[in-house]
């Protein structure tokens, strides 16, 4: 996708690994310094989609793994469509949650579906569109399963998923970074919050 005057943010990583408070961050101080952000996060960041978020996340009992990748999939078409692309298009800088690498992490690794026909699947919803930088918060899973606990909210769908599965996440994000190193930024998710915020800023204020 040829963006006009936008730019296109993704933050990723494993459940715990503190994606949304830097997505916070980041919002904060592009605003803070004049800019209009726009937050936003997949799945669920449009109306349709957060009927979606809800099957993915909350639907009891089983869905085979190429119906949830399809979900995820249908998610991310509606949103790139409806909220993302016309935000870049305004202009806007889009900080967003999650997005496609999410789906080669969790339902390629995670539930071993094939990779590159789950990227490609996300590619053809989005009509070919990626970010301008993605942000990798990397964090081994037993650390983030920690954080999960100390929160006490009650897992979802893929939270709930064992260690292994979650060891194979971090691994497919680590190799989609090195795969991609001009796109990617990875930073150690176990570091101090302020500090993380501060290297986001440094590489986000190249792209400005
Ligand atoms: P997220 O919104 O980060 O969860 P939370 O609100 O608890 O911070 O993501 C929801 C879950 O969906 C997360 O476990 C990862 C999973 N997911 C996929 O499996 N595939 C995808 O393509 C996306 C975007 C998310």
């Amino acid at each position: 996708m040829t963006v006009a005057a936008g730019r296109w943010i993704t933050l990723e990583g494993g459940d715990g690994s503190g994606k949304s408070t830097q997505a916070a961050l980041l919002t904060e101080w592009l605003e803070e310094s004049g800019r209009t952000a726009l937050r936003t996060r997949e799945p669920g960041g449009s109306e349709v989609g957060r009927l979606i978020r809800d099957i993915v996340l909350h639907h009891r009992g089983e869905i085979a793994p190429r119906a949830e990748a399809l979900l995820y999939a249908a998610d991310r078409a509606h949103h790139v469509a409806t909220v993302v692309r016309p935000a870049l298009e305004r202009g806007d800088i889009v900080v967003q949650d999650r997005y496609l690498d999410s789906s080669v992490a969790y339902q390629g690794a995670g539930r071993v579906l094939d990779a590159t026909e789950v990227r490609d699947l996300s590619l053809w919803a989005t009509q070919g569109a990626l970010p301008d930088l993605t942000v990798l918060l990397d964090l081994d899973p037993s650390t983030a399963r920690r954080r999960l606990d100390a929160d006490d909210k009650p897992f979802d769908r893929l939270e709930a998923e064992k260690e292994d599965f979650h060891a194979r996440v971090r691994r497919a994000f680590l190799q989609l970074a090195a795969a991609e190193p001009q796109r990617f930024l990875v930073v150690d998710a176990g570091a101090d919050a302020d500090d993380i915020a501060v290297l986001i800023r440094a590489r986000v204020a190249l792209l400005l």
